[in-house]
């Protein structure tokens, strides 16, 4: 059966785009059976429904606490039958009640080299510290913030009159090569998360996780 994915966002959807051009050409042999979001005015979400897909808002704020937020999350995205959960801009913290109960199929992207940076406002805090490399990285959710499992990281220079939308914007290109490719590794089957750490093909990977110029 197709790998179903949900994709749970709050903002562009730029993600999003790039997970639906690579099932379009055949490059990601999966669906997107849920685009989820706690912000209705999100752009990914009218994104979404231009492209016919299901959707569903989810507003934090009609909810008592988080606990009940994230336990209507869960009923949604259930009940289409996702087998990954894949976390594109999802601006909220997640708590340990959604976390456990998608062990080893919930995926973030984090705009920043992990685990350099975890948290918000990612690029001025390289250009900030004068780094030369900054990038992206797609990780396993685990209970601590942006601290799970790394499965891959893509690199990119950090120019000397770079600003925050110039880093941003080189960064993003290549957060959207490197979702889909990941997600066809889930996809098909190869990507997993277990007690020793992260393994594609049934090696485990390094801490650091694979950077695109490895093969696989
Ligand atoms: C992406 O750059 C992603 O790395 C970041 O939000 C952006 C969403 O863009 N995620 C985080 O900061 C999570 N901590 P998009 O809505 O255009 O895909």
């Amino acid at each position: 059966m197709t790998h179903r994915l949900a994709v749970l966002l709050s903002g562009a959807g730029t993600n999003l785009q790039a997970i639906l051009d690579a099932i379009a050409t055949g490059d990601l042999p999966a669906r997107v059976t849920l685009v989820l979001s706690n912000r209705a005015g999100a752009p990914g979400v009218a994104r979404a429904r231009r492209a016919g897909l299901p959707t569903a808002v989810i507003d934090h704020r009609d909810y008592p606490d988080r606990e009940a937020f994230e336990r209507a999350m869960i009923g949604r995205i259930d009940a289409a039958g996702a087998d990954t959960v894949v976390l594109a801009g999802f601006m909220r913290i997640l708590s340990p009640l959604f976390v456990r109960h998608y062990r080893g199929r919930l995926i973030n992207i984090h705009p920043s080299l992990l685990p350099k940076y975890p948290g918000l406002d990612t690029h001025a805090r390289a250009l900030a510290a004068g780094d030369a490399r900054h990038g992206c990285s797609l990780h396993f959710v685990t209970d601590e913030l942006d601290g799970g499992p790394l499965i891959a990281r893509a690199e990119v220079a950090v120019e000397q009159n770079d600003n925050v939308e110039t880093l941003s914007k080189r960064v993003q290109q290549q957060e959207h090569s490197l979702y889909p490719r990941v997600l066809r590794w889930r996809a098909e089957g190869r990507l997993h998360l277990t007690d020793q750490g992260v393994e594609l093909d049934g090696e485990t990977l390094p801490a650091s996780g694979l950077s695109p110029g490895t093969p696989a």
